[in-house]
Parts: C-alpha cells; structure tokens; sequence
C-alpha cells in the first residue's frame, strides 16, 4: 500500500469482529517489519508479549476495566521496554566486530558509552523504554494496516495484575497494549479533529 493510504487508513478500532483468529505466522510476518524500528543505540529493548485465547483476553478484559476490545481482539498486545536491555549491548555489537564494521576500539568505546549513558541511571531507561516501544509500537501499528489489521493503542490498567496474566518478568516494564483484529465495520468513528499543521509545528529561524 503506498504510504501516505496506509497512514490515512490506520485508525484506533472502536471494536473488533470477535470470530476472527489471527495465526503465529501472520504476527510473525508483522514483527518482521517492526523489527527495523529505530531505538536508542540501537539497543531493541521494546519487547512484544501477545495472548490469543479466549481466557486469557478475558481476563485481560477484566484487568482493563471492561474495555470489549480486548476481548474481540484476535490477539491483545503488550507492548514492554526491557529496563535491563542495555546489557545485550556486548553480544548485540559483536556481529559487527566480527564483521569489521567497527574495530576492537571503536566496539569499546560504543559498549562504554551505553553503559555510561545508562547504567546509574534507572529514570532514563525508563524513558527511554518508553520512547523506544513507542517508535516501535507505531510502525507495528503501520505494518498491521497494511496486512489488512486493525489495532488500537491503549494504556496498560493494573499493571501488577497484566504481568500476571502475561508472564512479564520484573525487568519488563509495560508501556502500551494494542488489540489487533478485525475492525468491525458499522463502528468507525469519524476522524478526530487534526489541528492545522501550523498549530503544532514551529519554524524556529
Ligand atoms: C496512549 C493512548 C491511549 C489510548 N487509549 C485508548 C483507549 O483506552 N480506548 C480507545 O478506544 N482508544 C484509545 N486510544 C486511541 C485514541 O483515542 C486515538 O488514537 C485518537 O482518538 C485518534 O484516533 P485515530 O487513532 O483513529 O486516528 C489511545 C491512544 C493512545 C496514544
């Protein structure tokens, strides 16, 4: 689909037709594509944690104050940044050591520099978490559209229990869930306003 089609067509799904399955292979096909997402040092740390059956959505539900779309989804996504991913750094640079990309030195520096920039700093892998699953949260958005998708960003309620359900480990820290499906098709909601882009975009110089 051409770009600027699929960024007009991906809206937030009101609700979602509750018979239809998504398959592994089509997530997967997905998740190829969000695999190119940009992140801070190029560190990955957003992690993906997606449930299908019917029992665990509806615990899910339960956990979201009754939101029905994480029920009729075919799947309910939690979106997570690793607050300990920086760590991967070392073996996540070592292919492009090995490949000559970049020298012993230049390595060294690079895994300094991280662990420099994170490593006493809890508030900013947070943020940084945040930041990084956003970026990667909107291009799996994108790319569901234009599988032919639904989806619709939300805050993640009860986050003690919504580890729960999903396993999330401590390390894990939950930023969005995303309901993919089906989108049922008499509730569309109209587009929201847009501010023009002279409200929110300021030519500095
Ligand atoms: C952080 C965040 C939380 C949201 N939470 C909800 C939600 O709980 N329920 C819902 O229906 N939509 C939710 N949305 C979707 C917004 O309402 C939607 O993106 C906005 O109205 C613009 O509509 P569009 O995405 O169709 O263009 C959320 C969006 C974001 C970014």
């Amino acid at each position: 689909m051409e770009f600027v089609e699929l960024a007009k067509l991906r809206r937030s799904a009101i609700n979602f037709q509750s018979d239809v399955k998504i398959s592994e292979s089509e997530l997967q096909e997905i998740f190829e594509i969000v695999k190119t997402h940009p992140s801070s040092y190029n560190i990955q740390s957003t992690h993906y944690y997606v449930v299908t059956s019917e029992e665990k959505k509806a615990l899910v539900k339960e956990a979201s104050f009754g939101q029905h779309k994480t029920l009729t989804a075919s799947a309910t996504i939690i979106v997570c940044g690793d607050t300990e991913g920086y760590k991967e750094a070392p073996r996540l640079y070592e292919g492009m050591k090995l490949l000559g990309i970049l020298d012993e030195c230049a390595y060294n520096e690079t895994i300094e520099a991280i662990n420099n920039l994170y490593s006493d700093d809890l508030t900013l892998r947070e943020e940084d978490n945040i930041r990084n699953a956003c970026l990667s949260a909107m291009l799996f958005m994108l790319a569901a559209k234009d599988k032919g998708w639904d989806t619709c960003p939300m805050h993640v309620k009860n986050v003690p229990i919504i580890k729960e359900i999903y396993h999330i480990p401590e390390n894990h820290q939950p930023v969005l869930m995303i309901p993919i499906g089906k989108s049922v098709k008499e509730k569309i909601r109209p587009r929201g306003y847009r501010k023009p882009v002279g409200e929110f975009v300021h030519f500095v110089d």
